[in-house]
């Protein structure tokens, strides 16, 4: 408890977890960017790498909600592996005649995070 503001704290205020829990922190995250716990990372990263310019996580922008992504794929065997390649790569086709330009500045390890991210907005 070394950090002034505990985020540990701060999440079970949230919620303890669960699918509200998730709901409070990506809202938060959007709202005020700021102090926000370890759960909101995947919110940050996805600010910062411009993925938010196209996707919103509840509704259609120029791509696909993050939710309905999420509702796509939840019962695939791996939708990690899938999406963390599918976000570097970028495609078509898949949800509309727009397609998604591949993300090169995204590391594999960074993909995989944003790609658990999304799979939690369900
Ligand atoms: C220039 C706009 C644009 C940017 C920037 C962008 N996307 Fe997309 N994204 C799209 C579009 C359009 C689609 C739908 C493509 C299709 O129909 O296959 C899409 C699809 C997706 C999908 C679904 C892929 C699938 O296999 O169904 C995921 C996940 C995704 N984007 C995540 C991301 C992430 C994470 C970032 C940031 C690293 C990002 N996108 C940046 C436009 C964008």
């Amino acid at each position: 408890m070394r950090l002034t503001s505990d985020p540990r704290r701060a999440l079970s205020r949230a919620g303890a977890g669960g699918v509200f829990g998730v709901m409070m922190l990506a809202g938060a995250a959007l709202a005020a960017p700021a102090s926000v716990p370890a759960d909101a990372d995947g919110a940050q990263l996805a600010k910062s790498r411009i993925c938010l310019g196209c996707h919103q996580p509840a509704s259609k922008l120029v791509g696909p909600a993050f939710t309905s992504v999420a509702e796509r794929y939840a019962s695939m065997g791996d939708p990690v592996a899938y999406l963390s390649v599918s976000i570097r790569q970028g495609g078509r086709g898949r949800w509309g005649v727009v397609p998604m330009p591949a993300q090169p500045q995204v590391s594999e390890d960074e993909a995989r995070r944003l790609a658990q991210w999304i799979l939690s907005l369900r």
